[in-house]
Parts: C-alpha cells; structure tokens; sequence
C-alpha cells in the first residue's frame, strides 16, 4: 500500500516537472530542431544506411547541437533497434525518439530499443493516420474508434515514458474540428508534443500559417504540450512551410539533412537553419544549433547515404561558393557580400571558388594566374582570355590548361605555386 503511494506521488512530482519544461520550453522564445534523416530521410529509396553511419550522423547532429533525433523505427526492422542500441549512451545530448504506430506492441519495441538512456532523453513518437482517407481505406475505422486507438496509446506510452509525441498522419487533409479533437485527447491522454506532419507535402505557406492558427485556437490544453511541424516537399514549399509555422509560434521543427526524405523529401535542416538564423528580426526566435556545421552535415548525410547533392543544392552543394560569372567574380573579388547572401564560413564551408571558364573575366583570371605563379600584363590576360573562350565548351579549364594558356604568352614571374588556395581564405574584402 505504502508502496502505491510513493508510485503516485512520482508520478504527480515527474508530472509538474514535465510541465514546468513543457512551459520554459514555450516561453523561452526558442526553437527546437528535430532531425529524422535517420528516420524519414532514410525512408527515401536508395539512402539505406547501417547503423555505424547511423551512429555517426547522429554525433554529427549532436555536434552541431539539435534538440532531438528521431533514431528509428524499431518495431519496423532489426536493423532501426541495432542502430538505435548503438546510439544509447553514446550520443549524449539529443533527446532520442523512436517512431511507433498506435499500437502498445510498438511502444514496447521502442522502450526496449531505448533502454539504459535517462528518462528525459529517451522519448517516443506516435502516428495514426487520421484525415478522411486514411480513416475509410487505411484503417477502416470511425473517426471514435480512432481517437480510441490514439488516447489508449498514447495513455499507455506515458506510463513508460516522460516524452510522448502524437502525431495524427495526414494531419493536412484531415477535418480541423476532428484534428482538433484528436489533438485536445491525446494531450489529456499524456502527449508532451503534438505533431503537425503535412504528410503528402500539399500545403502552401499561408494555409500552413492558418491550419497553426487554427490548433492554437481549438485545442485549449495546449499550453501543456510542445507542437512540431513537419513538412513533405512535393510543392517545393516544405521550407517556407515550416518558417511560416514558426512564424505563427511552432515550438519544433522537424527536418532532415539535404531535405531526403519521402517522395519529394522533407523540410531540410539546413535551409530552415540558416533562414532563421539570416532573419531573426522576422521570426523573432532563437535556436541552439551551431550553424557552422551545417555544410559538413551536408556532405556527411551525401557520403553515407550514397545520395549526391545537386549542384546547386542551398548551403551544401558545390556551386554555392562557387562562381563562373565574371561580373560576379569581379565583384566578389572586391567584397565577397556583394554576390552572396551570406560568408561560406556561416555554414562552415571552406571558401569562395572562382571557377575559371567562358563566362570568366579579366580579374578572375588575373587572380588565378596569380595563384599560379604567373604575373600577367593586361594584354597577355586578354590573349589567355581568348584562348579559355576557344576551348570546346565539354572541356573543364584546370589549372594545367591555365599554366598552358600562360606559357604560351609569358615566363612565369615567379615559379613558387601558390597552392590552390579559395578567395575565402585570404581575400574576404
Ligand atoms: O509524414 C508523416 O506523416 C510522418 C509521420 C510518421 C509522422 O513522417
Ligand atoms: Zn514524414
């Protein structure tokens, strides 16, 4: 009997506890960054990774300081709960998730999976499919016995664990007063956050704006609950989705390195990352993430997954420091602010590269034959100019073409090679 007592009694102390952080959380002005590419970006064909890439991407996101990581699925493969098994007590920092269907099975795996980490960093992550949809030809229940299934969940996995996330799947298309309800019981069932996932990726920034609006004002226990958004880019607009919803009062954003992902992929981290941070002013929040590590983020994710970035990806493809243009190239050799939004090192990139081609102009060159040893009078980087224009336009100019270019019009003024040193290391106006 005594004993029953001194269980409830924790139960009410962990309970003001769990609000009180629940509440300095909500008003601290702060943002939180979720990351699932270990759980939805992995999702996308082809990015299968094993669990030592897991481990690894997922010290890498600690490093650069998220609040969590959706680590897996565990009741979905033995592959999730090996990974997620190397990630305890190992990655320290980040709260750890794992996904789990609304079913206590799941939420079993998920509590086996994450045994040994402390209580407040072990957490699980709930779906049910709620919108018209899924309810009539996924689950072909009422939407009762839906918010059944959700608040007998939900109930259960907080009595195994302090953070319990519902998320109802298809949230975007599903009807306001019913999400509403769903949300309203799954937090009195015990959900410390509640999820907004845009699922199929359908919705534009206003009308995410509105749907956060909407849940602030129909689901009156959600000072007792954090909500996240999580949105799917198949309109382009998962991003602007997202910092729309932050815009409105969005405590979590969950994203995925390189935006991979389902179809289309998610909001990627890096982009919502470096928005805020280039516009506190607007979204009048801070977050705790350490934006110079974004761009070897990027490439870490790129590498593991096997899944290279376009070109001209934002923050972590090649061509974002990099510029043929020679205007640009003019301009950037004068001041590097006057053609980018912001300095390489921001994302902790390694420097600005004028790449030396057709669209390239007189002070590029000259900078580059510089580089490479050569002092040239006006004239001659016109006829080095000249010769770049007549190469066939398949062919890269690579420094030995340049050395060429410059033998056939000059002697080198000093044979030393400079290296191959980027403008932003030592040029940054
Ligand atoms: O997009 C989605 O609906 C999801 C759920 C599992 C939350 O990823
Ligand atoms: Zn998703």
């Amino acid at each position: 009997m005594p004993f029953g007592f001194l269980r409830r009694a924790k139960k009410r102390v962990t309970g003001v506890v769990k609000q009180a952080i629940i509440r300095h959380h909500k008003n601290s002005g702060t943002v939180l960054f979720s990351d699932t590419t270990l759980r939805d970006g992995e999702q996308m064909p082809g990015a299968t990774l094993d669990p030592d890439d897991k481990l690894r991407i997922a010290l890498a996101l600690e490093e650069a300081g998220v609040h969590s990581i959706d680590a897996g699925f565990p009741a979905s493969s033995p592959a999730d709960v090996e990974a997620i098994r190397r990630m305890v007590g190992v990655v320290k920092k980040p709260v750890l998730t794992a996904l789990c269907r609304t079913v206590r099975g799941d939420v079993d795996a998920a509590d086996e999976a994450l045994h040994g980490n402390p209580t407040n960093k072990r957490g699980v992550s709930l779906f049910c499919g709620t919108s018209p949809l899924h309810r009539q030809f996924k689950l072909q229940k009422s939407e009762a016995e839906v918010l059944r299934i959700i608040t007998d969940s939900v109930a259960y996995a907080s009595e195994k664990f302090e953070i319990v996330a519902f998320s109802p799947e298809d949230a975007s298309r599903t009807e306001i007063p019913y999400l509403c309800q769903c949300y309203r019981e799954a937090i009195d069932a015990g959900a410390t956050t509640i999820g907004f996932p845009d699922t199929v990726g359908i919705l534009t920034p206003e009308k995410a704006a509105a749907f956060i609006r909407a849940i602030q004002d129909g689901v009156p226990n959600l000072d007792k609950a954090l909500l996240a958004v999580h949105f799917h880019n198949d309109l382009g607009l998962a991003v602007a989705n997202t910092l729309a919803c932050v815009a409105e009062g969005a405590n979590v954003v969950q994203c995925t390195i390189n935006g991979i992902g389902e179809r289309a992929g998610n909001a990627s981290l890096e982009e919502v990352a470096i928005a805020l941070a280039l516009h506190p002013e607007q979204y009048g929040v801070e977050f705790k993430l350490d934006t110079t590590k974004l761009y070897g983020l990027c490439q870490l994710v790129s590498e593991l997954t096997g899944l290279p970035l376009a070109r001209n990806k934002p923050v972590g493809g090649e061509n974002i420091f990099a510029t043929e243009a020679g205007i640009h190239q003019d301009g950037l050799l004068k001041n590097p602010d006057t053609y980018l939004p912001y300095r390489p090192e921001k994302v902790g990139a390694s420097g600005l590269t004028l790449v030396i081609g057709r669209h390239s102009g007189r002070r590029a060159v000259a900078h580059r034959m510089h580089e490479l040893g050569y002092e040239l009078s006006e004239d001659q980087i016109l006829a080095v100019l000249q010769s770049i224009k007549d190469v066939p336009k398949e062919e890269r100019i690579t420094d030995e073409l340049l050395k060429q270019f410059a033998r056939r019009v000059a002697t080198p003024a000093r044979l030393t090679h400079a290296g191959n040193k980027s403008v932003g290391q030592f040029d940054q106006g």
